[in-house]
């Protein structure tokens, strides 16, 4: 029996999606449960001519025998839920926690205004002002709203029961590291903590039924919205390595600068990560692309993970080599 968590290392958008389902096709998990602040987050997953665009549904939706839960930390856009369940006709295996808190149009009115957006630089999905009413406890849950109905449990049990019966379980985290309202740099943050712990309050485990935290790194760092980016790179830079990302859910510039080793060693240690997952290596190596075997990498790329490894003191597991979730060195460290 193994829970695995997945966790972003730097300012999301670190390619989780990816690893996720590539480790989603590769074990035999019963249950992929998400946590994560709410549809703020953009997942992309590929495999052969499939692609998946993802929100509010764990990015182990492209394994059609895993079962997908939400659990009650995440909020919930209901339109954007209902989409994507009919969009990949998947609503036999979706199970939606009663307690998740709902974004309402008023709550993403108010992410559009001066604060939120222009100061912040948020996605405008109205997360942080629906959080901010369940604080003030004034939001609405799940199990209060009508068209979820048909969705709606209780997703901490499903999983602790799952648990019991010695079956996997994938527990996905959204955004980043340093988009945590507890250690990234506040005010330029999201709405809660969303570190390896905190997504596990989400789905309602406990810490000592994880086996594994993986913290996913891209092989250079994105990030956008406000807020420090050490070592940043000019547009025309980033352009000319092939780093100038535009964001999924918003459609914006990612601003780029090179991985920070240093970062990545807080990050391990605020998640408790226990091995690395790579993504992007083709962008600094393009001789990696598509590599499927760790000793057909160059010089230059091992010394590049090494180094990860020797800074961080976990190993770097998992390597992404191009965009297809096949496109995957998994190595037995
Ligand atoms: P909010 O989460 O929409 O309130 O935005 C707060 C900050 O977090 C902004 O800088 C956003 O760009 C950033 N952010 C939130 N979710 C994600 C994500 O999934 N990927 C990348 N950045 C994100
Ligand atoms: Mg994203």
């Amino acid at each position: 029996m193994t829970v695995t968590v997945v966790v972003g290392g730097f300012y999301g958008d670190e390619g989780k999606g990816k690893i996720v389902s590539s480790l989603a096709q590769d074990r035999n998990y019963k249950i992929s449960v998400r946590g994560g602040v709410g549809p703020n987050a953009g997942h992309t997953v590929i495999k052969d001519d499939q692609i998946l665009k993802l929100r509010m549904l764990p990015s182990a939706a492209i394994n059609p025998d895993i079962d997908l839960m939400i659990g009650a930390g995440v909020l919930i856009n209901p339109d954007i839920l209902l989409d994507e369940i009919n969009r990949y006709d998947i609503k036999n295996r979706v199970l939606v926690d009663g307690h998740c808190a709902i974004i309402t149009k008023d709550h993403i009115q108010k992410d559009s205004g001066e604060h939120f957006k222009s100061l912040i630089g948020t996605t405008g999905t109205g997360t942080g002002p629906a959080n901010s009413d369940r604080v003030l406890r004034t939001g609405k849950l799940a199990k209060d709203v009508d068209v979820l109905h048909n969705v709606v449990g209780d997703v901490s049990s499903e999983v602790n029961g799952c648990i019991e019966n010695n079956e996997n379980v994938l527990v996905e985290g959204t955004q980043g590291t340093f988009l945590s309202l507890f250690y990234g740099e506040y005010p330029f943050v999201t709405s809660k903590d969303v570190s390896a712990s905190a997504i596990c309050s989400d789905v309602g485990i406990g810490p000592t039924k994880v086996d594994e935290v993986v913290v996913v790194f891209k092989s250079y760092v994105t990030r956008v919205g406000h807020g420090e980016l050490k070592d940043e790179l000019t547009f025309d830079e980033s352009v000319s390595r092939g780093w100038n990302e535009t964001g999924t859910v918003t459609g914006r510039q990612r601003r780029s600068a090179p991985f920070d080793f240093d970062l990545a060693k807080k990050a391990v240690n605020i998640n408790g990560g226990t091995e690395i997952a790579l993504t992007k290596l083709d962008l600094l190596f393009p001789e990696s692309k598509g590599l499927r075997v760790y000793e057909e990498l160059n010089q230059d790329a091992k010394s590049f993970i090494k180094k990860i490894e020797d800074s961080t003191g976990i190993p770097v597991k998992y390597i992404g080599t191009g965009p297809d979730l096949q496109d995957t060195i998994i190595r037995d460290t």
